[in-house]
């Protein structure tokens, strides 16, 4: 049973199996990305209603844009529907979309989407969904390398002022920033055993759950059951 007094104040999620998922049932690629937008909309909800604060989700990584063209294009539309017609919802369901990663490169139409919806949401108080998106975590803290090290240069940051702290502020959760605290739990579908560049340092201490369902078929009973399993885990830090 799921208790609710020790929820994860941050879920992040690996949607993978999208693909083999259209694969099984002969379909398109594109198909699965589909249906993997339903699932993620009802883990969105989900989410808020177990009452977690953070949730981040991969979306699209720094690698996958070695995928065909097509299949790039789909997925970007697929995001562009999905904001424009979810957004009334999150908005009365008081979410606020963040976005993790450098989205300026991503097709316009989506990135103006995307753009509206990180607007109308930015002062809600509820549920902070993080989609992370063109997302890379050695990107990610190449980023933060080299912001602080325009710090050190202009002389405002000092190299021994440079704290974990102070990277982890520079980082795309940090507090310049989405400003999440680190994930609990990291969820991965599809029975892949590697975290593929996501969250690497701030998967530093996370519980690590591995479900065989691919994403298009995880529901909210598999989401409750990784929770379950995360409960179960005794979480040390080293100390002990
Ligand atoms: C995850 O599903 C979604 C993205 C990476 C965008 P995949 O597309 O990786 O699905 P598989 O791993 O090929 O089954
Ligand atoms: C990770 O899945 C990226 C997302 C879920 C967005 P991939 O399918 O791209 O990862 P690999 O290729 O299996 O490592
Ligand atoms: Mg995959």
């Amino acid at each position: 049973m799921l208790d609710k007094n020790r929820m994860p104040r941050h879920v992040a999620i690996i949607m993978d199996g999208n693909g083999r998922w259209a694969k099984k049932k002969n379909l398109p690629r594109v198909a699965g990305h589909n249906a993997g937008m339903k699932t993620m909309k009802k883990i969105v909800d989900h989410s808020d209603k177990l009452g977690i604060k953070y949730l981040t989700v991969y979306a699209f990584s720094t690698e996958n844009w070695k995928r065909s063209a097509a299949e790039v294009t789909g997925i970007f539309k697929l995001l562009v529907t999905y904001v424009n017609s979810e957004l009334k919802e999150l908005i009365d369901n008081n979410v606020k979309v963040t976005v993790l990663g450098d989205y300026s490169q991503i097709p316009q139409d989506a990135k103006k989407s995307l753009e509206k919806t990180l607007r109308e949401t930015r002062d809600n108080t509820g549920l902070q969904f993080n989609i992370a998106l063109n997302y890379g975590g050695r990107d990610e803290i190449r980023r933060a390398v080299r912001a602080i090290g325009e710090k050190v240069r202009d002389g405002s940051l000092l190299p021994e002022e440079i704290t974990e702290d102070v990277i982890g502020e520079h980082l795309f959760t940090g507090r310049l920033h989405a400003d999440a605290p680190d994930p609990e739990l990291v969820i991965r579908t599809s029975g892949e055993l590697r975290l593929s560049n996501f969250l690497l340092w701030q998967s530093a201490y996370s519980e690590l759950v591995f479900s065989n369902v691919l994403w298009p078929d995880f529901s909210p009973e598999e989401y409750e059951k990784a929770i379950e399993e995360y409960q179960s885990r005794d979480r040390r830090f080293g100390g002990r």
